[in-house]
């Protein structure tokens, strides 16, 4: 069968393109092709005022399930704080040197109180509502990301949020029926990185029904990514060779489920420390 995409079109078509940024729509396209990931930052702040207003603007532009808003987001400015966050955050070290991060909570708890004091029939205390609050937050992360870029700050997100939500939760002094979901450390750009590639269209995009790839298609979609993100994490210094050797590492899948990198041995532990959290703090029965 066709595959759907055999001739990407490219993400702009510059020849019927008006002039740079003279549509919302190419001025959108032009801020997320600029998108980086950003690990340097340099030490100058970010007002506390400006991040309020985009985040009320992201937030007005975000969908939100059933408009419940079972969101809350955490600003940690503090240099001290942010020290501690970044023992949280793995050692990350750009949760220190950014001035600012961002903590994006699945918050069903403010909702509860105000179902107790109009007295309705409490809810949102399960399973169900902790997707709705974390799909919530999520949306808001990412045009918050978007928001913040297009001012010409950098971000970076921080999946280890996931792996440390109640050490976080903690520090956060989140209530029951809240606990962190993401988190963005937003500031300055003190670097300027090459952008990353993305799998193409024809891999992850179906027409109608899902059409699961060949070996061929896994070989024809997974080459660039694999001969980049090789030399990439190669490149790294002397460190990283080793460990490959170490772990006897000799292409890009492996290294991905190796000891150094995403092992399911410690996802697995994550997995059960997230289910005890979730039901610690009301959003999965006891067990
Ligand atoms: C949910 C999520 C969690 C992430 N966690 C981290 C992280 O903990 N540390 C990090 O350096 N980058 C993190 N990233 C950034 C990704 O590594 C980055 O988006 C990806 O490599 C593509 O690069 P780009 O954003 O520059 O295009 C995360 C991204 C997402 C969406």
């Amino acid at each position: 069968m066709m595959r759907p995409f055999s001739q990407p079109e490219p993400a702009v078509n510059e020849a019927a393109a008006p002039p740079p940024a003279a549509t919302p729509a190419l001025a959108f396209a032009q801020l997320m092709q600029a998108h980086r990931s950003i690990r340097q930052y340099r030490p100058d702040p970010v007002d506390s005022a400006f991040i309020d207003r985009v985040l009320t603007q992201a937030w007005a532009g975000s969908s939100s399930s059933g408009n419940l808003n079972m969101v809350s987001v955490v600003k940690s400015f503090d240099a001290e704080r942010r020290a501690h966050l970044c023992t949280l955050h793995a050692g990350q070290p750009m949760v220190r040197q950014a001035p600012l991060v961002l903590t994006f909570c699945a918050d069903t708890y403010r909702t509860r109180q105000w179902l107790a004091q109009r007295d309705a029939r409490p809810g949102f205390a399960d399973f169900h509502s902790w997707h709705v609050g974390a799909f919530d937050a999520v949306i808001l992360a990412q045009t918050t990301a978007l928001a913040l870029e297009s001012h010409g700050l950098g971000i970076c997100f921080m999946g280890t949020t996931m792996s440390s939500m109640r050490a976080i939760a903690d520090f956060l002094a989140l209530p029951p029926n809240c606990l962190p979901v993401t988190s963005l450390v937003v500031g300055w750009p003190d670097e300027t990185p090459a952008q990353r590639d993305r799998l193409p269209p024809q891999a992850w995009i179906h027409e109608e029904r899902y059409q699961a790839p060949t070996p061929q298609d896994i070989d024809t979609h997974y080459a660039q990514r694999e001969q980049q993100g090789r030399e990439r994490y190669l490149a790294m210094g002397p460190e990283m060779v080793a460990a490959w050797q170490q772990h006897g590492i000799s292409s890009l899948a492996q290294y991905y489920t190796s000891p150094i990198k995403y092992d399911p041995d410690r996802l697995a532990e994550n997995s059960a420390a997230i289910e005890a959290v979730l039901r610690e703090r009301g959003f999965l029965a006891p067990g």
